[in-house]
């Protein structure tokens, strides 16, 4: 097949799954935030300990999480981190989302997860299983509001370490989102955000992992459902933490496209993405710090 011919045909493809995509959402909300299912323990298990320790990779070498009040942008099914964080000494943790997919987790759940987690002192772990046993317990919160309101959300609370895991992709409005970040971050806070940035239905996300970058915005935008992916780009990350005043802003690739796919996925992009030099970028972590001595 010629590559003008396969992008057609990617095109064609992609525009059946953003119709599936919007179908879905119609039919059942937000209902699946990751490609584990929600009986699969196990897999949650493995998905969380995964995302826990990309999370740590990224935060600050000189961090210590040791009393420290942190906040987890949308964990979408469960606060499985959460008691991760308070595993490793964190004095709190709070979550905020916008869809109740975490509410009705099952307590026995974390104790699991922590059954998994060799990590943390005997007096923090012991700590963080009465903790996460307790679903009243102000340590370990959980807020969920459709306005997305962050400073109401965190209900008076400020912290020490903001963190979210393939949530920033789905925001409306990635500036609005970070400027109320800002106003709970504590001076000196670190921020770290684990970034999604390549097409998110199953298969044509292997085939073609560019295929959101296809269509002009106002096409694109006629599948639009809340959570669709904003296709923002690591620079629009970079300037919106900048231009809240944090500083240390990187953006730090994790995988590319794979040099196989490379050609087929830089073709036939819509403006403004196509010829962008970090197109074959397909996730990472957005990593910031905010001006000020930690307390
Ligand atoms: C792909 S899920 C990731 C969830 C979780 N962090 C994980 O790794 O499994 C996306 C998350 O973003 C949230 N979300 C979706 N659309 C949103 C929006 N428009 N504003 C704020 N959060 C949104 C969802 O509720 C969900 O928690």
């Amino acid at each position: 097949m010629t590559p003008a011919l396969r992008t057609l045909e990617m095109k064609l493809l992609g525009l059946g799954f953003l119709g599936l995509a919007w179908s879905k959402d119609r039919l059942r909300g937000y209902a699946t935030p990751n490609t584990v299912a929600k009986s699969d323990v196990e897999g949650q298990i493995t998905y969380l300990l995964d995302v826990f320790a990309s999370l740590r990779r990224f935060m600050p070498a000189e961090f210590d999480l040791r009393g420290r009040d942190v906040l987890e942008l949308s964990p979408g099914a469960s606060r499985g981190n959460g008691v991760l964080f308070l595993a490793m000494g964190a004095r709190s943790y709070h979550a905020i989302d916008v869809f109740d997919l975490a509410g009705k987790e099952d307590p026995a759940f974390y104790q699991r997860l922590l059954d998994r987690f060799a990590e943390g002192s005997e007096t923090d772990r012991t700590r963080a299983r009465a903790i996460a046993a307790n679903s009243g317990a102000r340590e370990f919160g959980y807020a969920v509001g459709r306005d997305f309101d962050i400073p109401r959300l965190a209900e008076g609370r400020t912290f020490d370490l903001i963190v979210s895991c393939a949530a920033f992709e789905h925001y409306d409005s990635v500036p609005d989102a970070v400027a109320a970040l800002t106003q709970v971050a504590r001076p000196g806070c670190a921020s770290v955000h684990i970034i999604d940035l390549q097409t998110h239905s199953r298969w044509i996300r292997e085939n073609d992992p560019n295929n959101i970058y296809r269509y002009p915005e106002p096409l694109y935008r006629l599948f639009r459902f809340p959570g669709q992916p904003n296709r923002l780009r690591p620079a629009d990350y970079v300037r919106a933490f900048s231009a809240e005043g944090w500083s240390d802003v990187r953006f730090v690739p994790s995988r590319t496209i794979d040099p196989s796919l490379r050609d087929v996925s830089l073709r036939g992009l819509a403006t403004p993405f196509a010829g962008q030099q970090d197109m074959i970028v397909l996730d990472g972590a957005l990593t910031a710090r905010h001006p000020g001595r930690a307390g």
